[in-house]
C-alpha cells in the first residue's frame, strides 16, 4: 500500500467529511488536555448526541478544570454524571484527578505510559488523550479502529499486537490529532459494523477486504444475563423510600429498596433495563409496610431527589411513577 497516498486520501476526507466541529476536537480552547480526558471517558460508554446534549457542557461548567474536579466531592461528580450509567468512570475520573493533583503539579502527564497508571486510562483512552489533549504522534486501537484495521488489511484472526502494528504502519506522524480523529470518523460514518458505505469510503482504494466484510468483522459481543429484580415503592408523606446502594457498580448511588418477599403485595408493572452485561426485568411492587423491605432506606421528597446521585435504572422508574402509577 502506498501509505503516503492513503493518509492524503483520509485527511482530505476529514476537512471536508469529518466532524471537525466537535467540541472536544476544538485545539484552541484552554484545558484542552483535561477537556480531552472527560470526553474520552464519556465516550467510552455513550453515545456522542447523549453526551453532547445532556453531559459534556454542564459537566465543564460545574467543574471547568482537573484542579476544580479534584476538590470535588465523589457525591457531586456522581450527580453530574446521573443517568449516564457506568459509574464507576466518574469515580475513577475523580481518583484520576485527585491523583494528577498529588503526584503530577496539577496537571495530566502528556505521555502514554504515565497516563495509563491513571485510574479507568487504559491503553486506548491514554492514546487519545497523549494524541487529542498534547498532539503526540501516537496510535490506538479501539473497536471502530480495529474493525477498519480488519478490513484495510484483511486480517482473519488478529492479535492485538498485530493491530497495533498495523495502526503504527499507518500512523500520518506529521498530522496525527487529524488523523486519528479521522480514523474515529471513517469507523463511525463509513467503515460501520452493519451496512459500510464502500461507495463512499475515502480510502477503499486501498482496502484489501472490501470483497469479504461479512467474514472481516468483530467478533459478536456475549449475550447479556437476564435477571429479574423484584423492588418496592414506599411512599409517605410525600417522601419516597431509597437505599443507598454499596454494590460494586451502583456504590453510593440511590436505588429502589429489594423487596424481602413479594407474594401477596400490589403490583405496579414490570420494566425492562440494561446494565452492563445484564437484561433486568424489573418487577416493581407497591408497599404499604416497611418491614417488607430487604434493604435499609432513606426518605425524599420531589426537590430533594433533585440532589441526590440516582441511578439510570432508578430514574426510569421515578419518571414512570410521575406518569403512570
Ligand atoms: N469516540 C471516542 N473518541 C472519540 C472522539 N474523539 N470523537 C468522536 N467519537 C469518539
Amino acid at each position: 500500500m502506498n501509505i503516503s497516498l492513503f493518509q492524503a486520501e483520509l485527511l482530505r476526507w476529514y476537512e471536508k467529511e469529518g466532524r471537525r466541529t466537535l467540541p472536544w476536537r476544538d485545539r484552541s480552547m484552554p484545558n484542552r488536555p483535561y477537556r480531552v480526558l472527560v470526553s474520552e471517558i464519556m465516550l467510552q460508554q455513550t453515545q456522542v448526541k447523549t453526551i453532547l446534549e445532556h453531559y459534556y457542557f454542564p459537566f465543564l461548567q460545574k467543574f471547568p478544570t482537573l484542579e476544580s474536579l479534584a476538590k470535588a466531592s465523589e457525591e457531586e461528580v456522581l450527580l453530574q454524571w446521573r443517568g449516564m450509567g457506568y459509574y464507576t468512570r466518574a469515580r475513577h475520573l475523580l481518583k484520576c484527578a485527585k491523583i494528577c493533583l498529588r503526584d503530577f503539579q496539577g496537571v495530566l502527564p502528556d505521555c502514554v505510559e504515565l497516563l495509563k497508571t491513571l485510574p479507568g486510562i487504559g491503553s486506548y483512552t491514554a492514546g487519545a488523550v497523549a494524541c487529542f489533549g498534547f498532539d503526540r504522534a501516537v496510535c490506538f486501537v479501539d473497536s471502530n479502529i480495529k474493525r477498519i484495521l480488519i478490513r484495510l488489511f484483511a486480517l482473519y484472526n488478529p492479535t492485538q499486537s498485530l493491530l497495533e502494528s498495523k495502526a503504527r504502519e499507518i500512523l500520518n506522524i506529521q498530522h496525527p490529532f487529524n488523523h486519528n480523529q479521522a480514523l474515529i470518523d471513517l469507523g463511525a460514518l463509513i467503515c460501520t459494523a452493519t451496512n459500510p458505505k464502500c461507495l463512499l469510503c475515502p480510502v477503499s482504494e486501498f482496502c484489501k477486504g472490501k470483497e469479504d466484510l461479512k467474514a472481516l468483522n468483530l467478533k459478536k459481543t456475549p449475550k447479556s444475563i437476564k435477571k429479574s429484580l423484584h423492588i418496592g415503592i414506599f411512599e409517605k408523606d410525600s417522601h419516597i423510600a431509597l437505599h443507598k446502594s454499596q454494590e460494586r457498580l451502583y456504590y453510593n448511588l440511590y436505588n429502589f429498596p429489594l423487596l424481602k418477599s413479594h407474594q401477596s403485595l400490589q403490583k405496579l408493572g414490570i420494566l425492562k433495563h440494561s446494565y452492563t452485561k445484564y437484561l433486568l426485568d424489573l418487577h416493581i411492587y407497591r408497599v404499604k409496610n416497611l418491614e417488607s423491605l430487604a434493604q435499609s432506606v432513606e426518605f425524599f421528597n420531589k426537590e430533594s431527589l433533585q440532589t441526590i446521585p440516582i441511578s439510570s435504572m432508578t430514574l426510569k422508574i421515578l419518571e414512570l411513577l410521575e406518569k403512570d402509577f
